[in-house]
């Protein structure tokens, strides 16, 4: 059984990879388990495996890895959130099992991922990820990126969540049940670690903003 929590809490990109293979039957458990993942929108994502040098792909930050993973869904309405949900769980079931993964939206060939995807018209593919054992050792390329983005790094509670409108700051305390979610909330992945998040607690109600 995951343990998501503990996941979230020590899962970090990966862009640098020991040139270990990930076995077949591994990548067969992942997209397996992939195909389980229930989004809140019921709305499914596709999952597929990708050899870099069978399809051009390339991203100048990865290093040490050929093997990545992609997912895309039917575009329109909740697509993007329900993406994020199911894209964002598969990444942390991977971290799990000990492999590393990140979340790729623009430092990459798109055209040639989306074209080994082979999208549809009607469909989307928000990110994809490089996939596969983290290396002992950082690339300088990879050290320095996650300096210049502070990756290691998270705003505040009370600069992310409000407390009935958004000039007071929410502390742990007076967030009560909902703080160990939102401190979830708060360690998540964003492109270039901008955390474009923001919660208020109105009532009884938290409005996602
Ligand atoms: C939607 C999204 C897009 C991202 N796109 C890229 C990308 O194109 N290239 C890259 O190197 N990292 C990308 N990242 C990874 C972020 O830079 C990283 O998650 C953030 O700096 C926090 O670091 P951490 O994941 O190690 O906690 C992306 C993350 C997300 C969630």
């Amino acid at each position: 059984m995951t343990n998501y929590s503990e996941c979230i809490k020590a899962r970090r990109s990966v862009r640098t990879y020991e040139k270990r293979i990930v076995d077949e039957a591994l990548r067969e458990q992942l997209l397996a388990f992939g195909q389980t993942i229930k989004n809140p929108y019921n709305l499914p994502v596709e999952f597929r495996f990708m050899e870099a040098g069978e399809h051009g792909l390339s991203c100048p930050v990865v290093s040490g890895t050929d093997l990545y993973v992609a997912g895309k869904i039917k575009a329109g309405g909740d697509a993007c959130v329900a993406f994020g949900y199911t894209f964002e769980t598969f990444v942390l079931y991977a971290w799990s099992l000990g492999l590393g993964t990140v979340w790729l939206g623009g430092t990459m060939n798109r055209p040639a991922y989306e074209a080994a995807m082979e999208l549809g018209d009607d469909e989307m593919m928000p990110c994809a990820s490089p996939l596969g054992y983290p290396a002992k050792k950082m690339s300088v390329k990879e050290t320095v990126m996650r300096k210049a983005i502070k990756a290691d790094e998270r705003l505040p509670f009370g600069e992310l969540f409000f407390d009935g409108d958004f000039t007071v700051p929410l502390t742990a305390e007076n967030a009560g049940n909902l703080a160990f979610p939102l401190e979830m909330v708060r360690l998540a992945p964003s492109a270039l670690n901008k955390q474009p998040w923001r919660v208020v607690k109105a009532g009884l109600w938290y409005i996602f903003t």
